[in-house]
């Protein structure tokens, strides 16, 4: 007796493939609803939008999507939290889980400045645990480097640096390995006085210093984008946003190191019960704090940056600039739209309907 064999549709049998452009749209929606906040001095509104454009989105999709990395802890903002829910939660439908920052560059968007993404990553949600690290200190020591340098660490021991190492060698052996002089090494790092040492060091070898007021995502990836001239991204930043990145990391070949950074003792009692407090010094790379075989990482650019050109408004035209990524086949996808204004609508979870831009 012959047994008719299932056949399964593409969301069953790879449902990253069938719904990614589900997240790309999430992300452009979010980019264009905060569009009017641009330099209107509130991050909040800004943020809000972003986020209501988010489950608006998601509202309508079949998907069970968990957020196991938020935002918002950091400041009180508003935000999509640890635990929140995405997608219809119909039965069967697939099950993510889900990093998001719905903009990474708050600041910079309240007072008009460069450098602001809406920014999501997935991975299928594995049997057991979650696929992404949820990591409970607020901010976290990063390194990130592209991938001629991770290959070559790999390769050479004597090559190879890690959060530990002086800054000066670290620019150092950058150079060795991109064979460069070191005055051509190109080092991001977040303006702040936590990192006045990274500064020197950076300055006194002669190295290219980029200072950026925020947004440490575009900035960890960018030394893994062929066109983007920087190598070095270093400093502490927000651990969510370490997370985002090894996500596109491990889409781009590059990879970035991090370890927790506990601020202060209230943030040491906040989390002293907390059982990822025995990784304290533990260094982490891009594949363990995003795991298994594969991940989707996408975001839109809201004003420009290393990674994205900003949303473009002429008229009642609105072009939008994205990138879309999965970690098993390393596809990156640029993705330009352009939104007529008169006619697109936005799902809104506040106003619980289509609403236009
Ligand atoms: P938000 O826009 O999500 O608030 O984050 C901006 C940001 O610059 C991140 O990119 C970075 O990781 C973090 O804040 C740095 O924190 P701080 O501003 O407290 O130094």
């Amino acid at each position: 007796m012959t047994t008719a064999k299932k056949r399964f549709s593409l969301t069953e049998r790879d449902p990253e493939r069938s719904l990614e452009f589900e997240f790309i749209r999430a992300t452009e929606h979010a980019a264009l609803n905060c569009v009017h906040w641009i330099g209107r001095g509130d991050k909040e509104g800004a943020d809000a939008a972003a986020c209501d454009a988010i489950n608006g989105t998601f509202d309508h999709i079949d998907m069970r999507g968990e957020v196991v990395i938020g935002e918002g802890q950091k400041d009180e903002a508003p935000g999509i939290f640890l635990g929140d829910r995405l997608g219809t939660w119909a039965p069967g439908s697939p099950k993510f889980n889900i990093a998001l920052d719905p903009i990474d560059g708050t600041t910079n968007i309240s007072k008009g400045l460069p450098n602001s993404i809406s920014v999501m990553a997935a991975v299928i949600a594995p049997e057991q645990g979650p696929a992404m690290l949820n990591i409970p200190t607020f901010y976290s020591e990063k390194l990130a480097y592209g991938p001629q340098v991770a290959d070559a660490m790999r390769r050479d021991k004597s090559l190879a640096f890690n959060l530990d190492t002086p800054v000066e060698e670290i620019v150092e052996k950058t150079a060795r390995i991109l064979g460069k002089n070191v005055h051509q090494v190109v080092a991001v790092v977040l303006d702040r006085p936590r990192h006045e040492r990274i500064i020197k060091g950076i300055r006194k070898m002669g190295a290219a210093l980029r200072l950026i007021s925020d947004g440490d995502v575009t900035a960890a990836i960018a030394p893994s984008l062929p066109d983007s001239s920087v190598d070095l991204y270093l400093g502490i930043g927000g651990s969510p946003e370490g997370v985002l990145t090894a996500a596109a990391l491990r889409a781009l070949g590059g990879d970035q190191q991090l370890r927790m950074w506990v601020r202060d003792d209230d943030e040491r009692a906040r989390i002293a019960s907390d059982p990822a407090t025995k990784n304290l010094k533990k260094i982490f790379h891009a594949d363990d704090l995003v795991m298994g075989s594969s991940a989707i990482f996408c975001a839109t650019g809201i004003t420009s940056s290393w990674l994205l050109p900003g949303v473009k408004l002429v008229g009642r035209k609105a072009t939008t600039h994205s990138i879309l990524m999965r970690a098993r086949s390393r596809t990156v996808r640029y993705i330009q739209a352009v939104h007529d204004l008169d006619h697109k609508t936005i799902y809104l979870r506040s106003k619980t309907r289509e609403t236009l831009i």
